[in-house]
């Protein structure tokens, strides 16, 4: 008798257990790469080789060497919201559909970005080092004065699903909301008030900037010399999106000059190794790229990306497709 061949899952790195056993409840055949560590490249290459879908992450470069190692992928599952580490344009030669998790991490993005406005805000990496540091010997009427963010201007770049959750969070701290897109969100600007100002505009008049972009070649280095020296002395920059939207070199001249007060950064351009220089300053939050670390928002992101693969490999084709 002919036994059927299972499909073959691979995935490049443990993610949450019950996207596996919903893989696995298929009757799939699922490999995972189990080391906490990236994966390297021999040992993707012999796993991708006879996968009928992959799930990848975000540091894992899709692009043209590791696509003609894959004999018949059908899907691309990415890890992420943001999907700037695949070759998108070769995938669609190749016949390869890529899928993303939007929705599921927007919360989770959303509040940590607010948490890098609050540590800005209110130097509480600074205090807390303070007080861990036994400096603390009473209540003085200086010590690690911030600011409000009731009645300051609050500028969102890109006015997706993430922009639009951070609008409606600064808005309940009294901020009012500008934002930059290319197309009008009326229900960001329904529900928050908002407006939709050119980019330079933006700038020049934030007193918080957010940035909430994908990554593609109209947005690398967004944030060049040019633009960056437009922002407000007093103003502060929070990146939860993509560190190569800001020209890192170029914001660290400007930090070391007080151009601007203080940054507070998830990603970076040559993530994980962040300029030294960077770290040197004292007005800057620094965190390891974990805008969707939540219980919540990674459970939900592993069973997209399962659900994604059942949906394509059942001929019913992807739930989140990115194009
Ligand atoms: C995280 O950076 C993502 O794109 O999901
Ligand atoms: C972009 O995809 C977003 O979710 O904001």
């Amino acid at each position: 008798m002919i036994q059927k061949s299972k499909f073959k899952v691979f995935i490049t790195r443990e993610i949450p257990n019950a996207a596996i056993k919903l893989l696995k409840d298929k009757g799939y055949n699922v490999r995972v790469y189990s080391k906490d560590s990236p994966i390297p490249v021999k040992e993707l290459y012999k796993n991708i080789k006879d996968a009928d879908a992959v799930i990848s992450l975000l540091n894992e470069k899709f692009d043209v060497a590791v696509f003609d190692k894959m004999e018949k992928c059908k899907i691309i599952a990415n890890y992420a919201v943001g999907y700037n580490n695949i070759d998108i344009e070769y995938a669609k030669k190749k016949n390869i559909i890529i899928t993303n998790t939007p929705d599921v991490l927007t919360d989770s993005t959303a509040d940590l970005a607010m948490a890098l406005v609050l540590a800005c805000a209110r130097k509480i990496i600074e205090a807390e080092k303070y007080v861990h540091a036994g400096k603390f010997k009473g209540w003085k009427p200086k010590l690690f004065l911030g600011i409000e963010i009731k009645d300051k201007m609050f500028g969102i770049l890109g006015g997706g699903r993430i922009g639009t959750a951070v609008a409606i969070r600064a808005k309940a701290f009294g901020a009012k909301i500008i934002y930059l897109s290319r197309r009008k969100n009326q229900y960001l600007e329904d529900s928050t008030g908002a407006k939709k100002v050119s980019l330079d505009t933006l700038l020049k008049t934030s007193d918080f900037i957010s940035i909430h972009l994908p990554l593609t070649d109209k947005t690398y280095h967004l944030l060049n010399k040019e633009k960056l020296s437009l922002m407000k002395k007093t103003s502060v920059l929070i990146n939860t999106a993509r560190g190569e939207i800001v020209d890192e070199k170029i914001l660290i001249r400007i930090l070391k000059q007080k151009k601007i007060c203080c940054a507070g950064f998830d990603v970076f351009e040559n993530e994980p190794n962040i300029n030294p220089e960077l770290l040197e300053l004292g007005n800057v939050v620094a965190l390891p790229h974990i805008g969707s670390a939540t219980v919540e928002a990674r459970t939900n992101m592993a069973l997209l990306a399962a659900e994604n693969i059942i949906s394509v490999l059942s001929g019913k084709g992807a739930i989140t497709p990115v194009l």
